[in-house]
């Protein structure tokens, strides 16, 4: 990466800073907005602060359920210990959250299938009421006293390279974030993570594709708190890329690039926010952050260092759209929509979304291809799912054009003139310019016969979309959308009124 496009970030003084001294003018206006913004942090924090009662409700009930756990890792295996991890291990955690997250590390020595056994078995005894859920291995989630409690289990390793799954990174990162986290820090951590949750970039699930816990505290450490990582993000022009243990140096010979759209820029990863994991060079842990999801954090705190608010920190719930609003849309922006509905697929979310996303754009791709201009699209789930799209094509005339090749590429030429010469349903071959072209029958003439013929299996679709696809679907355009209203009258309020 060239110095030019680093990641944009002057440590030596913030961008407020500068603008005051070279334009004494404005200097009155720059300290109301400070003032202003500052107030609107305090009222933040005081909302986001846990107080002391809700801080020891929660210690006693980690404690507790640590010391079961730990009574009975200990009889499986001698060499097993429990640890909290995550942002309650490391004071991070936002008033009204309640998520408790305990590991159970056992020796390396140990097989998988014998740490799964006994993770699952400390689980069960220590959350009689839990049920198994599974992330790299399966774990026992349940709740006690209000609290979501996971119990998961790992290896202890020497160092985070050597872990054999994901989760085996986490006491690492405790470990990491607990040496650089002061107090002041801790509370900004909490600002800015009420403000991603407020702005909807808050989590690394597959749904949301946003910003983790973990990511949020790497960045609030690197630029030194929540004001200065909004100056910072706000001149950001990605790829951006942050390496708080300067992994990187030393290790020049960066591998290729696994996007071709970056070209040949020296860089190991493709993602728009690279941050190098503290604890294990070879991991960008905001490898799930997606483009649009950074470039609305920097939408969003460009608006808050112009004009302080505290609105942007709670998400805000959209009004369900109306009958009568829907259909006035629909008049005014004359788009044909159309919707293929099915019953949602049995999946926990983070396989759910990937397949809706890929249904999204396998079907999309599937109408551009037949001539139905998809103008914008959307996939949503509830109960049943949904991929909703918005044509500004719907209908086709019968004939199709048909281009061969240009004439003096010979033999093609002669193929292409052979296959249709005699063809009585074809129009021509006629010339256009240097080539053949003839006009055909249109297999569909309208996104309704594509949408309900088995031609819809071609494209590109998520697994278990497919199948569930294969029992039935229903297809419904123009007026027939409004059906939709009652599952997913927020949804389409959101779709037609699209914020950054
Ligand atoms: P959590 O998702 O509970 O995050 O994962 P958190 O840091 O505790 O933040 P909040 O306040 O609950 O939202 C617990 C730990 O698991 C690891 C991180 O170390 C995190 O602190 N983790 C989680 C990852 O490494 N990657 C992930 O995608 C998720
Ligand atoms: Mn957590």
């Amino acid at each position: 990466m060239s110095e030019e496009e680093g990641d944009g970030v002057d440590r030596s003084s913030t961008s407020s800073q500068r603008r005051s001294r070279a334009d004494e003018g404005d200097e009155f206006d720059e300290r109301d907005g400070d003032r202003d913004f500052e107030r609107v942090v305090t009222e933040i924090r005081d909302r986001v602060d846990p107080d002391e009662d809700e801080r020891t409700r929660l210690r006693e009930v980690a404690e507790r359920l640590m010391d079961r756990a730990e009574t009975v890792a200990r009889e499986l295996c001698s060499d097993a210990d429990v640890l909290q991890v995550g942002s309650t291990a490391r004071d991070t955690w936002i008033s009204g959250d309640r998520d408790i997250d305990i590991f159970v590390r056992f020796p390396p020595a140990l097989d998988r299938e014998t740490l799964e056994e006994y993770g699952l078995e400390v689980g069960h005894a220590t959350l009689p009421e839990g049920h198994e859920e599974y992330a790299e291995h399966p774990y026992v989630k349940g709740e006690i006293e209000g609290f979501d409690i996971d119990i998961v289990p790992c290896f202890r390793l020497e160092s985070a390279t050597e872990i054999r799954s994901a989760v085996d990174r986490t006491p690492f990162h405790t470990q990491y974030l607990k040496q650089r986290l002061d107090d002041d820090l801790t509370e900004e951590v909490r600002v800015t993570k009420q403000f991603l949750k407020g702005i909807g970039v808050y989590g690394s699930d597959l749904r949301t594709r946003g910003f983790s816990g973990y990511l949020t505290e790497l960045l609030v450490c690197e630029y030194g708190g929540f004001r200065p990582l909004l100056e910072a993000a706000a001149d950001w022009r990605p790829p951006v890329e942050i390496d708080p243990e300067d992994h990187a140096h030393g290790h020049k010979s960066a591998e290729a690039s696994r996007d071709t759209a970056v070209g040949d820029a020296d860089l190991p990863f493709d993602d728009p926010l690279i941050v190098i994991d503290p604890t294990d060079p070879e991991r960008n842990v905001a490898a799930v952050c997606s483009r649009a999801n950074v470039a609305r954090f920097q939408h969003y705190a460009r608006e808050l260092l112009e004009s302080p608010r505290v609105d942007p920190f709670e998400p805000d719930e959209p009004e369900p759209l109306t009958e009568s609003e829907l259909r006035a849309h629909l008049e005014r922006r004359a788009t044909t929509p159309v919707a293929v509905r099915f019953e949602a697929p049995d999946l926990v979310e983070d396989q759910l979304y990937p397949q809706l996303q890929k249904s999204l754009e396998g079907i999309t791709q599937g109408l551009d291809d037949r001539g139905f201009d998809v103008f914008r699209a959307t996939a949503i789930a509830g109960e049943t799912a949904v991929v909703f799209a918005e044509l500004a094509v719907s209908e086709r005339p019968a004939v199709e054009r048909h281009e061969g090749p240009p004439v003096h590429v010979r033999d093609h030429a002669n193929g292409f003139y052979d296959a249709y010469a005699d063809d009585p349903d074809a129009y021509g071959p006629f010339i256009e310019g240097d080539r053949y072209v003839t006009e055909r029958d249109r297999e569909f003439t309208s996104a309704r016969e594509f949408l309900e013929s088995d031609r819809l299996f071609d494209v590109g679709l998520g697994a278990h979309v497919e199948t569930t696809l294969e029992d039935g679907y229903e297809v419904l355009v123009d007026d027939e959308v409004t059906v939709l209203l009652e599952e997913f009258g927020r949804e389409l309020g959101d779709y037609f009124a699209p914020r950054p």
